[in-house]
C-alpha cells in the first residue's frame, strides 16, 4: 500500500515466543458505560469497581457530569476505575450549557438520546468526524413516536439537538435490527413513560440493560427477541462490578491460537452468552479453546478463557442470527479465517460497514495484503483462508482509525516473523489502551 497521505504509524514487532499464563482484560466496555449512565440517573450514589479506563467511557463520563451527576470515579493500580457515581434521580439532568462531545463513542451517543428523551431539556449531541458519519435515525425514529422531538427534523447523522417532554408515551417497537443501542435508548425512555414498553428485535442483541435495570429498581422482562419495561419506575442507586470485556479477550484468545507453544487462560472476562459468539465461532473453526463459569456479579456471568494455540483451523459459517453476538469480533475472527482451512463465511454483515470505519472493505483490503482472497456478496462477507498464510516484508495496514481494526492488524506483526507498520495505532485507546503491552506481559 503506498504510505503517501497516511497518519503516522506504529511498527508492531513480533513476539516471538509463545503467550502463556493468566491475564485480565479492561473492563467490558458496553457494562462500563450501562453503569456510569444508569448511576447517574439514579437517586444516590451508586458504587462502581472494573469500570474500562478508556476514551469512549470518558466520554460517557464527561456526558453525565454535564448533566448533573457527581462522578468520583479513580484509576486504580490495576488500571481499572472504581468510585461512585451520585445521580440526578428524581430532579432530572440539569440543561447543560453547551452540546455534549461523545468523541468517537456510539454508545454514549446513542444510549444518551434515550436517558435525555424523557426530561424537559434540549441537548445538543455531536462526536467526531467518524461518529458525525454514524447513523442515527435508528434511534431518532422511536423516540419521536414515544413524543421526543429532534433538530434538525429527521436527522441521519450528529450533530442533533434532543428535545426531551416529560410526557413521553411508552411505545412497542418492532425494530427494523438487532441493536442493543436501539434497543437500550428506547427502554431508557420508556423508563419514565406511563406503562409497557416494549421492544421486538429480528434477532436477539446484547442483553446487558435488560440485565442491569432491575439493579437500579426497574424491572424488565425479557424473552430471546423482546424486552421490556414497565414506567414510570424509580431508579435507584445500586452497585456494580464490571467483568472483563470479552471483546477484548478475543484479540488476546486470537494471539494464543496463532502463536505456536501459547496457551493463555484470560480471567474473570465477562461470558455474557449473547456476548461470547467468537468462542462459538472459534470452536465450529476447531480451535482449542474453552470456558469455564466462576461465577456472577449481578446476573451477568464470568469466568476464564482458556486457549491454546491450534495450527490446524478450518473455515465455518456464522449465520445471520448469530451475527449481533460477535458484530464486534469480526475483524479479528477474519483474520483467524485466513489462516484457516477452506472458506468461511459471515451472513448478513451489512451492519459492519457502518462501525468506527467501513470495516467491511477495510477487511477485505487488510486481507488482501496479506494475499488473502476476501470478497462481499450481497452483505455476506465471505473468506477464503490460507493454513500456510507467510507475511510479506513491509506491510503497512491502514486502521482508518478504528480501534478494532487497528488491534487486528496488530496481530499480524505480533503473531507473526517480520514486523509490520499500522497507521493510527493509538486509536486502541477507545477500548483497550494496554493492549500491546498485556500482549508482551504474557510472553516470557
Ligand atoms: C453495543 C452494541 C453494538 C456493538 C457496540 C456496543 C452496546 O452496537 O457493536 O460496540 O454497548 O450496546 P449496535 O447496537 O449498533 O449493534
Amino acid at each position: 500500500m503506498s504510505t503517501e497521505n497516511l497518519p503516522p504509524c506504529t511498527t508492531i514487532e513480533p513476539l516471538r515466543g509463545p503467550l502463556t499464563g493468566a491475564c485480565h482484560v479492561p473492563g467490558d466496555k458496553s457494562i462500563s458505560h450501562r453503569a456510569v449512565l444508569f448511576a447517574a440517573m439514579a437517586e444516590g450514589t451508586s458504587h462502581l469497581t472494573g469500570v474500562l479506563d478508556s476514551e469512549d467511557v470518558r466520554a460517557s463520563i464527561r456526558a453525565v457530569e454535564a448533566l448533573g451527576a457527581t462522578v468520583a470515579l479513580d484509576r486504580q493500580p490495576d488500571g481499572t476505575l472504581a468510585g461512585t457515581v451520585t445521580g440526578w434521580g428524581a430532579e432530572g439532568p440539569q440543561q447543560p450549557d453547551a452540546p455534549i462531545d461523545c468523541g468517537n463513542s456510539g454508545t454514549t451517543a446513542r444510549l444518551l438520546m434515550g436517558v435525555v428523551a424523557p426530561w424537559d431539556i434540549a441537548v445538543a449531541i455531536t462526536g467526531d468526524a467518524s461518529l458525525q458519519k454514524r447513523p442515527m435515525r435508528r434511534i431518532v425514529a422511536p423516540l419521536a413516536k414515544m413524543g421526543a422531538t429532534f433538530e434538525p427534523e429527521s436527522p441521519e447523522h450528529l450533530p442533533i439537538t434532543v428535545h426531551g417532554t416529560r410526557r413521553l408515551r411508552a411505545i412497542e417497537y418492532a425494530s427494523p435490527m438487532a441493536s442493543a443501542q436501539l434497543k437500550t435508548a428506547v427502554l431508557l425512555a420508556g423508563t419514565f413513560a406511563e406503562g409497557a414498553t416494549t421492544v421486538t428485535e429480528p434477532a436477539p442483541s446484547r442483553n446487558h440493560t435488560e440485565l442491569m435495570l432491575p439493579e437500579f429498581n426497574v424491572p424488565t422482562t425479557a424473552g430471546t427477541r423482546v424486552a421490556g419495561v414497565e414506567g414510570p419506575a424509580e431508579m435507584l442507586a445500586s452497585d456494580v462490578v464490571v467483568p472483563g470485556d470479552p471483546s477484548s479477550a478475543a484479540f488476546v484468545a486470537a494471539a494464543a491460537l496463532l502463536t505456536p507453544g501459547s496457551s493463555v487462560a484470560i480471567e474473570n472476562v465477562s461470558l455474557n452468552p449473547a456476548r461470547i459468539g467468537f468462542v462459538r465461532t472459534l470452536e465450529r473453526m476447531g480451535a482449542d479453546i474453552e470456558e469455564t463459569y466462576g461465577g456472577a456479579e449481578g446476573k451477568e456471568p464470568r469466568g476464564t478463557l482458556r486457549v491454546r494455540f491450534t495450527p490446524t483451523l478450518r473455515g465455518c459459517e456464522v449465520p445471520s442470527q448469530h451475527i449481533a453476538s460477535v458484530i464486534d469480533e469480526i475483524p479479528v475472527l477474519a483474520l483467524v479465517a485466513a489462516h484457516a482451512r477452506g472458506i468461511t463465511v459471515f451472513h448478513e454483515v451489512g451492519e459492519l460497514r457502518v462501525k468506527e470505519s467501513d470495516r467491511l472493505a477495510a477487511i477485505i483490503e487488510g486481507l488482501a495484503q496479506l494475499g488473502v482472497d476476501a470478497w462481499e456478496e450481497g452483505d455476506d462477507l465471505l473468506i477464503e483462508g490460507n493454513p500456510s498464510l507467510t507475511v510479506p516484508e513491509g506491510l503497512v495496514f491502514n486502521s482508518h482509525g478504528d480501534h478494532r481494526l487497528a488491534m487486528t492488524w496488530a496481530l499480524v506483526g505480533a503473531c507473526g516473523s517480520v514486523p509490520v507498520d499500522v497507521t493510527d495505532f493509538t486509536c486502541v485507546a477507545v477500548s483497550y489502551p494496554d493492549f500491546l503491552a498485556d500482549l508482551k506481559e504474557l510472553v516470557r
